[in-house]
Parts: structure tokens; C-alpha cells; sequence
């Protein structure tokens, strides 16, 4: 917890089953708890497709509390294994393929893990839960997306708890999905279910496929930044670690049942994002041409939604949760991280990942 968090956690040892935990926010999530719960025991089961790597977590290695299985949320025999072996008292479900431009090339996978996935793991917690005697303590918190409501014109309002789904994209519709049957096994079963829908995150250790790693590797390697359209559509940007302490506050003391948002109401175009990137960059490494002349616009992403932004309200006032890092302080550290982690990008900007922008770039660069 940080230290503007009001609720206490008791000092109850969990055995947290962290899924997608080699993932962007799963690694910081697991961190997270393994540094602030010292009774607790995250066991993060994570298949390592593209996205998983486990040098987002080099630093746990040798952590007894932190155990890592190799492993696909497809399969419902490791998962009851994980169950009965681990003593799980506890979910929070994190595993998706989570790129829209991926979706929009490949929907099946999204379908199959966001969807399949999370209905396999939600039978088995039940399964587990009920004859364990655990409906009441135990907690399942399904981390999802602002996206699962769809677009906001630029004169609404932030989207509440209540919002409707309009899901847009082949990933949207596939979390929200997710979000769904998430939500039925909690009124039709009693599962002890807590969903978050986030906006936008970013930070360290983030995949250079989505928009603020991409920009600022490729303002590293000097190439061309791609801009879909004109730059005009809008983000609501969450550094991942205050997401992460959010994340630990609904799996202590969020309501069974209940859905929360999680926004720190930042919003920006995406062109403004961007330029500030490059600014911020320039300043570090003053290069001979300015960083914001790679800025290239190119064909739009179809059905590219055009706003998103959440009213999060509802966690401030009964969780108590205030985000604690703004978006200059959030850039900066994570452009320093990049910047000082070029063996981790090296690491990543090969084989599947130069198919993929190919595939995708290919024709818009
Ligand atoms: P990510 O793509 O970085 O990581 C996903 C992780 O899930 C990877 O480690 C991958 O190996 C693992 N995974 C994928 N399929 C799996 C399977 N079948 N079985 C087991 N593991 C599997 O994603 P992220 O950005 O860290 O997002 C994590 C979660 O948060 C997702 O559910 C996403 O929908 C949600 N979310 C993300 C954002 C964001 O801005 N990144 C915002 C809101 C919500
Ligand atoms: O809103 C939460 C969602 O944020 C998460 O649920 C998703 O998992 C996550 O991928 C992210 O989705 P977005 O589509 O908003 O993120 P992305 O970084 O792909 O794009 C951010 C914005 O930048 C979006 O308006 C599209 C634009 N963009 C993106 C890329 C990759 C560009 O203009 N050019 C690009 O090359």
C-alpha cells in the first residue's frame, strides 16, 4: 500500500494465484505484493506467449514467495492442480492477449484466452472454493479495460460503474465477454467475483507494441514514430504502479459483486502524448534533429475508438485509493528506464515482434 492509502490490510497469509504474471502489469502487480504482504505467497501461472518474458521479473527469482509455473489458463487440469497443491485463496486474473491491433489481425486467440480462459478459470475457483468450504473469504478480482465501454464523444462525460457496454474492437468485445461471465458467476453461483476496468497504463517493462514504449524505442533507435489518422483521438493515462496498489486494495477490501474503475483522470491526445515524449526525451539525450520530426500520421487503426476516460470516484470514496504519480513524473521515469534497459528492448524488438510490425506497419510506414 502507499502511504495515502487509508484501508489496513490484516495480517491474514494469503496464496494469491496471479495469472499473466510475466506480463506488463502482472510483473509489477506481483512485485507489488511480494514487497508490501510479507505473509503472502503469489503463485504466477503465466503461458509466456510474445508477451510474457520473464526478465520482467529477474529480480524474484530466487524469492520463495514468488512461484512461477509455466502454464495456460486453457488448461483446466493445471489449473485444478494449481488449486489443490497451492491451497489458492485467492485470483486475480490478469492473463489476456491484450493488443487491439492483434485482435483486429487475429481474433481467435483473444476469444480463446479472454474469453475460454477466464470461464475455465472461474470453474475451477468455484470448484475449489465450494469444497473447500472458501465462498466467503475467498476473493477473485478480474482485471479489465475501460474499453469494454466503448467510445466517448469529446463533450462526454467520464464513464461511470454503470456505463453501458459497447465494445468495439475483437479485444474489447472479448473482455467485456470476460467481464461478463465474470459478473454471472458471482449472481448465479456466488463466486466471490471483484472486477476493475483500468484505463490506459503505462510504465517500465512495457511491450513496445503499445503506444508510449513504441514511441519512445523508436525515438531511440531514430526511426519513424506512426501516428494513427491525425493524432486527435484520447487516452486516460495510469501509471502502472498506482493501478498495482489499486489492484491490492479491491483484492483486500473490494465488495463481492462489485465493480470498480481505476483512472487518474489524465487525459491527453494521443498527439499531445507523444510530442511530450519527444520533448522530454530531447532533454535527455539532445539529439542533433528534434525527436518530434519522426512523428509520421499514418492509416488509422479500423474502428478506432475515439475517446476513452473513466470516472473512478467510486474507488477513492469507499477504497480510498488516490492515484500518486502524474504523468510528467510517470513519463520520466519510464523513458529513464527504457533509456537504461537496452538489453531488455534488444531482447524483445526480434522474431515474433518484427512479424507482427510487418505485418501491421507494413503497409503504413
Ligand atoms: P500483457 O500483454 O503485457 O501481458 C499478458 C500476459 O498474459 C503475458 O505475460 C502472457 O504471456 C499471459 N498470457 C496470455 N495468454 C495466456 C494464457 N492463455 N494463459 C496464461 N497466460 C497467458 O498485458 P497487460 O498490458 O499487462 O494487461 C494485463 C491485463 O490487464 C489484461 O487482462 C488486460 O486486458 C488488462 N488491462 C490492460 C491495460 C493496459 O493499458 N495495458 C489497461 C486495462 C486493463
Ligand atoms: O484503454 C485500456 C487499453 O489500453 C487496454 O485494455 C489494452 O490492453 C491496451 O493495449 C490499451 O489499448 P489502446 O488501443 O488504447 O492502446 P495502444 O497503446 O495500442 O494505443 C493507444 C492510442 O495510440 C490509440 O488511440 C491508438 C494510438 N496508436 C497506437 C499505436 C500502437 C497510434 O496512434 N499509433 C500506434 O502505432
Amino acid at each position: 500500500m502507499g502511504p495515502k492509502d487509508k484501508v489496513k490490510i490484516g495480517n491474514k497469509p494469503m496464496r494469491v494465484l496471479v495469472t499473466g504474471g510475466m506480463g506488463f502489469i502482472g510483473s509489477h502487480f506481483v512485485r507489488h505484493l511480494i514487497q508490501s504482504f510479507p505473509d503472502l505467497t503469489a503463485i504466477n501461472l503465466d503461458k509466456l506467449t510474445y508477451a510474457g518474458n520473464p526478465a520482467n521479473l529477474e529480480d524474484l527469482k530466487d524469492e520463495p514467495r514468488h512461484v512461477f509455473v509455466k502454464g495456460d489458463i486453457l488448461d483446466t487440469t493445471l489449473l485444478a492442480g494449481l488449486f489443490h497443491e497451492h491451497h489458492i485463496d485467492a485470483v486475480v486474473h490478469l492473463a489476456a492477449e491484450s493488443h487491439v491491433d492483434r485482435s483486429i489481425l487475429a481474433p481467435k486467440e483473444f476469444i480463446d484466452t479472454n474469453v475460454s480462459g477466464t470461464l475455465n478459470l472461474l470453474s475451477v475457483a468455484l470448484k475449489s472454493w465450494e469444497s473447500r468450504g472458501l465462498m466467503e473469504s475467498a476473493r477473485f478480482v478480474h482485471v479489465s479495460t475501460d474499453e469494454v465501454y466503448g467510445s466517448l464523444g469529446f463533450n462526454d462525460p467520464p464513464a461511470g460503474e454503470d456505463a453501458r457496454f459497447t465494445p468495439n474492437s475483437p479485444y474489447a468485445a472479448s473482455k467485456a465477454a470476460g467481464d461478463h461471465l465474470a459478473r454471472s458467476f458471482h449472481r448465479t453461483y456466488g463466486l466471490p467475483v471483484v472486477i476493475t476496468n483500468s484505463t490506459n497504463n503505462y510504465g517500465p517493462f512495457q511491450f513496445p507494441e503499445k503506444l508510449i514504449p513504441l514511441t519512445i524505442t523508436r525515438i531511440m533507435e531514430g526511426k519513424a514514430v506512426p501516428i494513427y489518422g491525425r493524432g486527435r483521438n484520447v487516452r486516460d493515462w495510469l501509471y502502472v504502479e498506482d493501478h498495482c496498489r489499486a489492484l491490492a486494495l479491491v483484492l483486500f477490501v473490494g465488495r463481492p459483486g462489485d465493480r470498480y474503475n481505476v483512472s487518474a483522470r489524465c487525459e491527453l491526445t494521443n498527439l499531445e502524448l507523444v510530442e511530450e515524449i519527444a520533448s522530454l526525451m530531447d532533454a535527455r539525450t539532445n539529439p542533433a534533429r528534434a525527436s518530434r520530426e519522426l512523428i509520421t500520421f499514418v492509416e488509422d487503426r479500423p474502428g478506432h475508438d475515439l475517446r476513452y476516460g473513466l470516472d473512478s470516484l467510486k474507488i477513492a470514496r469507499e477504497l480510498g485509493w488516490r492515484p500518486q504519480v502524474d504523468i510528467t513524473e510517470g513519463l520520466s521515469v519510464t523513458i529513464d528506464w527504457y533509456l537504461e534497459n537496452r538489453a531488455w528492448i534488444e531482447g524483445i524488438l526480434s522474431g515474433d515482434y518484427l512479424t507482427f510490425f510487418e505485418k501491421w506497419y507494413g503497409k503504413r510506414l
